[in-house]
């Protein structure tokens, strides 16, 4: 019912501030047990106030603090059972116990969030989440984003998402050579170690990379297919990390490769084809897709 009330709502007007403020009013007199539901968006030093229905609240929320600033900087939505047990949380309004936001994503990159605090502890549950998230795509799909609001963009730029995209790329073309060389050089054990220092260099770097810019950006893509393939690979690397750090723990040690050079030979191998397998269906298909989401 919401959907269609916001649809009728910003049909015939796309001045912004205009429709930021009737979408915020919307929320605030529609949803049951909210006793406030605005916008923040970006400055140079945190989230300044927008369109709100409720009642005055703080104009400027620092960098760094609070829900709104945590939802701005993880590009995520937030749901906050409980104000006072969430670290950091800027109170406005004493009333408020419970807190959902929402960033304003388009296009790769995050405008500002949609903020609804509630009276009620717990008030806020996941299909509110994705109701909301639904209302505030409708929003930014029906309303152009003035270049004033969108000018601090905190999210990586589509045009850094690639650069991510191909650095992984990259990562993968070492790491091949990286493993190919160390599976041969498991009969001189010094050279051995010292490539599997360097395997475990790049591993661990293409792996943070992935987790803190990759995965969170599929995650937020609206195509559902992407992020189920997302999640299917994240899920699954679990089980190479965990095999590699095993294998790091038993033959880093200064030696240890020396003592027994057919046993790291073997299970080197079994590694190896298993992250091979894994860096091929990366390249020809999640990359692939990645890269259809952020042409
Ligand atoms: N509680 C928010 C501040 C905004 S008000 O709730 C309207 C926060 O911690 O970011």
């Amino acid at each position: 019912m919401l959907e269609r009330q916001v649809a009728s709502l910003l049909e015939d007007e796309r001045d912004f501030i205009a429709n930021a403020a009737n979408f915020s009013a919307l929320v605030y007199t529609m949803l049951p047990l909210v006793n406030w539901a605005g916008f923040y968006f970006p400055d140079e030093d945190g989230l300044v106030l927008g369109p709100f229905g409720g009642k005055p609240a703080c104009t400027r929320l620092p960098k760094g603090k609070g829900v709104c600033n945590r939802s701005f900087e993880h590009a995520e939505s937030v749901i906050v059972e409980d104000v006072n047990a969430f670290p950091g949380h800027i109170a406005c309004d004493s009333a408020s116990r419970s807190e959902l936001v929402v960033p304003l994503l388009s296009g790769g990159l995050v405008y500002g969030v949609f903020d609804i605090d509630s009276p009620v502890p717990g008030r806020f549950t996941e299909a509110d989440r994705r109701g909301v998230e639904r209302l505030v795509a409708q929003f930014m799909k029906a309303t152009p984003v003035p270049e004033r609001y969108g000018s601090v963009r905190k999210s990586g730029s589509r045009i850094n998402e690639r650069i991510d995209v191909q650095t992984c790329r990259d990562h993968h073309v070492v790491l091949r050579y990286l493993a190919e060389d160390l599976g041969n050089a498991a009969p001189r054990p010094k050279v051995a170690q010292a490539l599997l220092a360097r395997v475990r260099t790049v591993l661990v770097r293409h792996l943070k990379l992935e987790d803190d810019c990759l995965y969170p950006r599929l995650q937020n893509s609206s195509n559902e297919i992407l992020r189920g393939k997302a999640e299917r690979y994240r899920t699954e690397m679990g089980g190479l990390r965990r095999q590699f750090s095993e294998l790091w723990n038993r033959w880093s040690a200064d030696g240890a490769i020396a003592a027994d050079v057919a046993g790291f030979h073997q299970e080197w191998l079994s590694f190896q084809t298993a992250l091979l397998a894994r860096i091929d269906s990366e390249d020809s298909d999640l990359y692939v897709a990645v890269d259809a989401e952020l042409a």
